[in-house]
């Protein structure tokens, strides 16, 4: 006996259909917001706007692809429905014109997605010719070293860069694969130990970019953050002067930097893992504190660089950020404000 509806039944629009337009609603709604300072979609250099252009041109082509081959899916579903008394289409078995076009449409849009991407690997691939800022980058368990050996200087987790010239950065990791990730500026590059990679791009304008290691290194990989400072090259040059010079301690709260400076060289062992050029300190573990008073941040973009965080950052940095390397060296609160007040003063 044949069963008129072949096991379908005719399900009226319901709930379903509010429920689902509900959640995409929500869905759509989840992109709006305000500042992304991590969005790929808002370049700021030569190389990210190269991915951007890539990105928005196989985008639409992809747009292009999905309208069709969905909206294909919907003529059929709706054209050919089972409807009471309606004809029922009949199976076919090959199409010589169907066959060979949907061999040839799809080769003709990967040419036009491949050439357009190995153009712009190419292009993206070495910095251009001409004068190009140095910067060596160290990856560390959880932390960025910065090294410009042109200009002597050697910084931690905030890389500045004048805006309009080009930064040749060359990759490498003291320890495990690490990832430099500053979406607005390129795209990802790996640290790998016993390897050497590139990364350029030159910053349209001003401003901080934030970005962050982009690839599992350890417990602290999310706490591992990284902030591109783009200055204009007369404020990037005055930086670097002043950065390039030995230690000097800025004058302010004297009597509590004498004893952190003391408590630094001595019972805190601070020297045997951080350098401070012009004094003994001379350890190569953890980050140069030369300067550390005039980044913005410590321990890698996790707290902003306060008296009162350094205080927390030296009295317990295991609290601060989970798995850190650095040692707690048991101070007391007094101890460890007058340590802060010391690095506060290296600018
Ligand atoms: Cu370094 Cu993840």
């Amino acid at each position: 006996m044949a069963d008129e509806t072949h096991g379908y039944s005719r399900v009226p629009v319901q709930r379903p259909t509010l429920w689902i337009a509900a959640l995409s609603l929500l869905v759509l709604a989840a992109a709006c917001g305000g500042d992304f300072p991590q969005s790929s979609l808002r370049p700021q250099s030569d190389v990210a706007r190269s991915i951007d252009d890539l990105f928005r041109g196989i985008f639409w082509l992809a747009l292009g692809v999905f309208v069709v081959v969905e909206g294909a899916l919907l003529v059929a579903i709706v054209r050919f429905r089972e409807r009471p008394g309606a004809e029922r289409p009949k199976p076919v078995h090959g199409n010589t014109v169907l066959e060979v076009a949907w061999t040839i449409v799809p080769a003709v849009i990967l040419i036009f997605i491949g050439v357009p991407t190995m153009l712009t690997l190419w292009r993206i691939d070495r910095p251009p010719q001409g004068e190009a800022l140095r910067v060596e980058v160290v990856g560390h368990q959880w932390w960025w070293e910065f090294n410009y050996p042109d200009l002597g200087i050697t910084t931690a987790n905030e890389l500045h860069v004048p805006v309009g010239h080009t930064v040749d950065l060359r990759l490498r990791s003291d320890d495990v694969v690490h990832s430099f990730w500053v979406p607005r500026l390129a795209g990802k590059r790996d640290l790998v130990p016993g390897r050497e990679n590139q990364l350029w791009f030159t910053v349209d304008s001003a401003g901080v970019y934030p970005g962050q290691c982009a690839e599992f290194c350890g417990i602290a990989h999310a706490l591992m953050r990284v902030r591109v400072i783009a200055e204009e090259p007369d404020v990037f040059e005055r930086w670097a002067e002043l950065q390039s010079r030995d230690a000097v301690e800025e004058p302010g709260e004297e009597a509590l930097v004498e004893t952190g400076r003391s408590i630094f060289f001595g019972a805190g062992g601070c020297i045997s893992c951080h350098t401070i050029r012009g004094t003994p300190a001379a350890g190569v573990l953890g980050p140069d504190l030369t300067h550390v008073g005039s980044r913005s941040t410590i321990g890698a973009g996790v707290l902003r660089n306060t008296p009162a965080n350094m205080a927390l950052w030296v009295k317990d940095p295991h609290d601060v950020k989970p798995g850190n390397l650095m040692l707690n060296m048991g101070l007391s609160d007094e101890q460890t404000r007058d340590v802060a007040a010391y690095l506060g003063s290296l600018r």
